[in-house]
């Protein structure tokens, strides 16, 4: 009999670990851990010192929620962990939860898998990846551990497992939406037959447990609470567990159908939640992971209607509304298999000892935002806006959401198991890199300053000594759009919605008219000018106007320049839309405001025209910059 050597595929999650065994037969299956293939990565430490970890932990969790963690994938680059009172360094808490499943492959086995691959995200530099390896090193996981990164295990799965079909060069969007983060990544298969990561991007504070945590607060308005929850006795970290469980499981429900019942902890009440409810709570979340998905893609200088396909991996990508608002943005269809927290673990096992152990670039390790704290009980958090009572209707089976779906994993199809208590702590991550976008920020705010300081200079030099004339004022207008484009990019490139995009552009554009201004007065003083700021000292409002109308004219402009640009791949197109972008608000403003001072529109265009340089100068990298991850 034709026997393949035993080996093993590992995705150690923040929420889940989850692992797959090659049998001598070449089947292939999801290990069980308490009859799931899903094992909780909690530790837990017991007063000896000892570590319980997966469900056990979540037990003892309960009792003591602090000796416990219940994700310790999220303090990766710590070094220590305190739980309670034992101190134990991170490796020995991943060691523990990895030599459980070492344990359960060989019993699966009945011997040692003669390899075995470990995934971690597409992000993790070799420092973190240095942590996962020496965890794994002694717990019998297998004679040679490789490590994978997982939008590549997750690509293998793609086309070895559900067989399609990707030509080399071809591109994949991989969007794994967790328990606990969001990652986005491009990756591109090789001629031989592997995959390289291009793009890499993540959401540090957008995962299955903020999902939980927006139904909470649903809850907590359906119970008539003030805004602590206190009529659901929220404060008590117990019942703030119990909520947390009930919005998990309505949560999961609502995928499947479109209404879920919940029972109000404490006050033995059941509401209803329906999936349109549901939707309108979620939206915003889903938004931020799909503007991060299209800014992605911009970077990886592939368009929409050339990719081989963008696939859902997580277990929160279960959410009808997240294909959904994909298909919208990318217009392709994603596609969505029936456990798509397996999707990792499987692929390991289709990845050749060549199928790319790290990524291609990696970014520098940096996460787009701190994670909040956010642990039992929870602080204080504002209500949501009533919503009207659902009647309690049965619960009907849903339509499938418009996507195009494909054949399910072959491998066992599971019992979910009880989830961890939602916890959020701050990620321990190495000094973060200098940011290109704050270094361009950085530098258009001198330029501005500079050329502030010239359009002064030059009269003066010219031996010009009466008042400065007013058009000066005209040049730092033009920074106004510019600083807003730049910080629009900033908070873009974090997946921050729209409108905190034009606040943050309103106050960058702030602190660029100080800069311009400074810089102009500056060059005043010596020639004993008093200083002047002409527009802000007359005519306040109209600065505020164009303040605001051109931040929020870029944030348009380069919304239509990205979304575009990811449907057709046309980066010269976008370049173009970006300089405009910085052009256009000021040009337009300009006309309806300065026209009692310049009758001749002439001369006005003139005035702004000269600007142009500056502003395509630095739409060329302020475009590659709003597509390029941030980590
Ligand atoms: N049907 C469903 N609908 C919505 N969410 C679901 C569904 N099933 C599972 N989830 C959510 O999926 C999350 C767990 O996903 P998964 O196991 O992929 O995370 P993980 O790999 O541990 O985390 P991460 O990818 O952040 O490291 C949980 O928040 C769970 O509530
Ligand atoms: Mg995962």
């Amino acid at each position: 009999m034709l026997t393949t050597p035993a080996a093993l595929g590992v995705d150690f999650g923040t929420s889940h670990t989850v692992a797959a065994v090659r049998m001598p037969s070449g089947r292939t299956e999801s290990l069980l851990f308490d009859a799931s293939p899903l094992l909780p990565s909690a530790v837990f430490a017991q007063s000896t010192g000892q570590l319980l970890v997966g469900h056990d932990a979540l037990r003892g969790s309960r009792l003591d929620p602090g000796r416990s963690e219940p994700n310790p994938k999220r303090h990766i680059a710590d070094g220590t962990l305190l739980l309670g009172d034992v101190e134990t360094t991170v490796e020995e808490a991943v060691r523990a939860v990895l030599s459980r499943v070492a344990q359960t492959a060989r019993r699966a086995l009945g011997t040692t898998p003669t390899s075995a691959v470990l995934t971690h995200p597409a992000s993790w530099g070799a420092q973190r990846r240095g942590v996962l390896a020496r965890a794994a090193a002694g717990t019998g996981l297998g004679g040679a551990v490789r490590l994978l990164a997982e939008p590549v295990a997750a690509a293998f799965y793609f086309t070895q497992v559900l067989g399609h079909r990707v030509e080399p060069g071809g591109t994949l969007v991989v969007y794994d939406l967790g328990g606990g983060t969001f990652d986005i990544s491009a990756v591109r298969r090789l001629p031989d037959g592997g995959w390289e990561v291009r793009a890499t991007a993540g959401l540090d504070d957008v995962g299955g447990v903020d999902i939980d945590a927006a139904i909470v607060q649903w809850m907590a308005t359906h119970a008539g609470a003030d805004e602590t929850g206190a009529r659901l006795g929220l404060s008590e970290a117990r019942r703030w567990q119990q909520a947390q469980q009930e919005a998990r499981a309505a949560k999961e429900q609502l995928s499947r159908f479109v209404t879920a019942p919940i029972v109000l902890p404490g006050l033995d009440r059941e509401v209803h939640l329906t999936r349109t409810e549901f939707d309108e709570l979620v939206r915003p979340v889903l938004e931020r992971t799909v503007v991060l998905t299209t800014s992605t893609l911009f970077g990886s200088g592939v368009s929409a209607d050339r990719l081989a396909g963008v696939f859902l991996v997580g277990g929160s990508s279960r959410i009808p509304l997240v294909a959904t608002m994909l298909h919208r943005a990318l217009g392709v269809a994603p596609t969505v298999i029936d456990q798509p927290e397996l999707v990792v673990a499987h692929g390991s096992l289709h990845a050749p000892p060549s199928g790319g152990p790290t990524p291609v670039d990696p970014a520098p390790p940096v996460r787009t935002h701190p994670a909040q704290a956010l642990t039992p009980p929870p602080p204080p958090t504002p209500p949501t806006p009533p919503t009207p009572p659902t009647p309690p209707t049965a619960t009907t089976p849903t339509t499938p959401p418009p996507t195009h779906t494909t054949p399910s994993t072959p491998t066992a199809a599971p019992t979910m198991a009880a989830g961890p208590v939602a916890q959020r702590s701050i990620p321990g991550e190495p000094a973060p890199a200098p940011r290109p976008a704050a270094v361009a920020f950085a530098v258009a705010v001198l330029l501005g300053a500079v050329v502030g300081a010239a359009m002064t200079a030059y009269p003066m030099l010219a031996g010009y000594d009466g008042p400065l004339p007013y058009w000066t004022d005209r040049y730092a207008w033009q920074l106004i759009p510019l600083a807003g484009l730049l910080a629009g990019i900033w908070a873009r490139r974090r997946g921050v919605a729209f409108v905190a995009q034009v606040v943050s552009g309103v106050v960058a554009g702030l602190v660029g008219l100080v800069v311009v201004q400074a810089g102009r007065d500056i060059f005043r003083l010596p020639w004993g000018i008093p200083v002047e700021f002409y527009f802000w000292e007359h005519h306040p409002d109209i600065w505020f106007l164009t303040l605001v109308g051109g931040c929020l004219g870029t944030g348009l402009v380069l919304e239509a320049a990205l979304a575009a640009t990811a449907r057709l791949g046309n980066r010269g197109l976008a370049v173009a839309a970006v300089a405009a972008a910085g052009m256009l608000p000021s040009l337009l403003l300009l006309w309806i405001f300065d026209w009692e001072y310049q009758p001749q529109s002439s001369r006005l265009v003139v005035d702004t025209l000269f600007a142009y340089p500056f502003v395509l100068l630095l739409a060329w990298p302020a475009a590659a910059l709003a597509g390029r991850p941030s980590r």
